[in-house]
C-alpha cells in the first residue's frame, strides 16, 4: 500500500520503517530539513535498537523515502499517518498545533479519497477537530465533496523495544466511524494490518473516541501501578518488609500479574508524565477531577527525590566537597531519552547541596550534556564529570548511586567497586542486587523498599 507518514519523530520513524519492512511503499515527511538530510544520508536521529538496519534496508530497496515536500508527500499515500509531536502546553494539556497543521496540509493538497490516521497521542475528540480542519481546507478549494475518513490508531510502542513492539504487537486499536467513508477506511486498515493477524486477530475495532481514550487509559493504568508500588516501597522501608517479596507475592495472582510492579526511582520518559497530565486536564475541562491520577503524579514527583533523600540520610544535608558516582542517566535502559528522567532530579539535588558527580551512561551521555545544560547553571554543570566507563566514575567517590537498570550494570566487579569508592556504599534506585549478597560482600547496600534485609 502507499503510505505517507507525517512527522519523522520517534513514533513516525518507527512506524514508517516497519510498514516499509512489511512491503508497503512509504513516504516520510518532516519539516526539519536537517533531520531529513540526515536520514537521506543513512543517519538515524534517535537511538533505538534495530531501527537503523530496518531503515537502511528499506531505503536501499526504495520502499522508504524521506522528504520535506508537503505536496508530494500528501499526493503519495492513500493512508496519511499523522505522527507529529503533541508536547504539553503550559497547563498540561496536549498541544495540538502540529496535528492540526498536518491535517490542514492534507486538506490543502489531497486529490482524492484519503484515510487520515491519528497515530499521535491526542485527547478524546481530536479526530473531529482533524476532520474539521481538513474539511475547512477542502471548502476553501471548492472541493468540499472530496471524501476522506479520520481513524484513530494509537501507538503503544515502548522506547528501547519499539521495532519489536511494532512487529509483534499485543494489540492494535483502531477507531473508525460508520459512515461509508469510515467503512472504507476500516477495509483499508484491515488490509494494512493483515500481516499481524495471521495467527489470531489482534485488532480491536471500536469507535474513534474510545480508541483515543484507550491510549490514555493504558498509560494511566501503567503509571498508577508504578506509583502504587513506589508508595508501598517507601512504607515497606519503614515497616521492615521487602517490596521485592511483596511484588512476587501479589504478581502471582493472575488478576494482578507481574508486569509494571517494579518500585524504583520514579517513572519518566515522553509518555507517562505527559499523558497522565493530559488526561487530568481533559477531565478538568468536563468539571471532573481525576483524584487517583493526581495522586499518581504527586507520588511520582516525590519518588524522583528518593535517591537524593537516601544520599542525604547517609551522608548529611551538606554534601560540599563530596563526589558521588552515578550510573545511568536515561529515563530507562536502551534509550538515550532524558525526558523527565529521574537522574535529572538527583543530579540537581546533589549539586545544589554542594556535591560533584561523576556520571556514566552507555548511550545517553551526549543527550544528558544537552539537557543538563538546561537544568543547571554553567558553574553547576562544571561539577558534572562525564566518564567513559562505569568504573572510572567510581574513583574517589563517596558512594555509587544507580539510577537506570542498564544490563551492563547488573554484574559489576564488586571488588573493584569497593576498591575504587571511598566507602563501600551502593544506593540502588532499581533494586538490581540482593541485599544479603551485598552484605556478604562487605557492601553497605540501600535499595528501594528493602531495608528489612539490610537493617537500614
Ligand atoms: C510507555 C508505554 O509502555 C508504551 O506502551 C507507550 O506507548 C509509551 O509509554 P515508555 O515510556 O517507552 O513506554 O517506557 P516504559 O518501558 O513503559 O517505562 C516507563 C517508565 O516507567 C520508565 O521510567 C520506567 O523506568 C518506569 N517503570 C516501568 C517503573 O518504574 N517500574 C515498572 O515496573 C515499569
Amino acid at each position: 500500500m502507499k503510505i505517507t507518514i507525517i512527522g519523522t519523530g520517534y513514533v513516525g520513524l518507527v512506524t514508517g520503517a516497519c510498514l516499509a519492512e512489511l512491503g508497503n511503499d512509504v513516504f516520510c515527511l518532516d519539516v526539519d530539513q536537517r533531520k531529513i538530510d540526515l536520514l537521506n544520508n543513512g543517519g538515524i536521529p534517535i537511538h533505538e535498537p534495530g531501527l537503523e538496519e530496518v531503515v537502511a534496508r528499506n531505503r536501499a530497496s526504495g520502499r522508504l523515502q524521506f522528504s520535506t515536500d508537503v505536496a508530494a508527500s500528501v499526493a503519495h499515500g492513500q493512508l496519511q499517518f499523522i505522527a507529529v509531536g503533541t508536547p504539553p502546553d503550559e497547563d498540561g494539556s496536549a498541544d495540538l498545533q502540529y496535528v492540526l497543521a498536518a491535517a490542514r496540509n492534507i486538506g490543502r493538497h489531497m486529490d482524492g479519497y484519503k484515510v487520515i490516521v491519528d497515530k499521535s497521542t491526542v485527547p478524546v475528540g481530536t479526530a473531529d477537530r482533524v476532520a474539521a480542519a481538513v474539511r475547512e481546507e477542502l471548502r476553501a478549494r471548492g472541493e468540499e465533496s472530496m471524501e476522506f475518513a479520520v481513524v484513530s490508531n494509537p501507538e503503544f510502542l515502548k522506547e528501547g523495544a519499539a521495532v519489536d513492539d511494532f512487529m509483534r504487537p499485543d494489540r492494535i486499536v483502531i477507531g473508525h466511524d460508520d459512515s461509508p467513508a469510515g467503512q472504507r477506511a476500516r477495509d483499508l486498515m484491515k488490509l494494512l494490518y493483515a500481516p499481524f493477524n495471521r495467527n489470531h486477530e489482534r485488532v480491536y475495532w471500536m469507535d474513534v473516541r474510545s480508541a483515543e481514550f484507550t491510549k490514555y487509559a493504558a498509560n494511566a493504568m501503567l503509571a498508577t501501578r508504578i506509583s502504587f508500588m513506589n508508595e508501598l516501597a517507601n512504607l515497606a522501608d519503614q515497616v521492615g518488609a521487602d517490596i521485592e517479596a511483596v511484588r512476587h507475592g501479589i504478581g502471582s495472582d493472575p488478576r494482578i500479574g507481574h508486569s509494571f510492579l517494579y518500585a524504583g526511582a520514579g517513572y519518566g520518559g515522553s509518555c507517562f508524565p505527559k499523558d497522565v497530565q493530559a488526561l487530568e486536564r481533559t477531565a478538568r475541562q468536563y468539571d471532573q477531577e481525576l483524584l487517583i491520577l493526581r495522586a499518581v503524579e504527586a507520588v511520582n514527583d516525590r519518588q524522583k527525590q528518593v535517591l537524593g533523600r537516601k544520599v542525604v540520610r547517609r551522608f548529611g544535608d551538606d554534601l560540599t566537597g563530596m563526589t558521588f558516582a552515578v550510573w545511568g542517566l536515561a529515563f530507562k535502559p536502551n534509550t538515550d531519552d532524558m525526558r523527565e528522567a529521574p537522574s535529572r532530579v538527583l543530579l540537581k539535588e546533589l549539586i545544589e547541596r554542594g556535591a560533584s558527580v561523576a556520571v556514566h551512561d552507555p548511550v545517553a551521555m551526549e543527550e544528558a550534556q544537552r539537557v543538563l545544560a538546561l537544568d543547571l547553571s554553567e558553574a553547576q554543570l562544571a561539577r558534572v564529570d562525564f566518564k567513559k566507563t562505569p568504573m572510572e566514575a567510581l574513583d574517589g567517590a563517596e558512594a555509587l548511586v544507580i539510577v537506570t537498570e542498564w544490563k551492563a550494570f547488573r554484574s559489576p566487579d564488586f571488588e573493584q567497586i569497593k576498591a575504587r569508592l571511598k566507602h563501600p556504599v551502593i544506593i540502588d534506585g532499581r533494586n538490581l542486587f540482593e541485599p544479603p549478597l551485598m552484605t556478604g560482600l562487605g557492601i553497605e547496600y540501600h535499595g528501594i523498599g528493602r531495608s528489612v534485609l539490610t537493617g537500614k
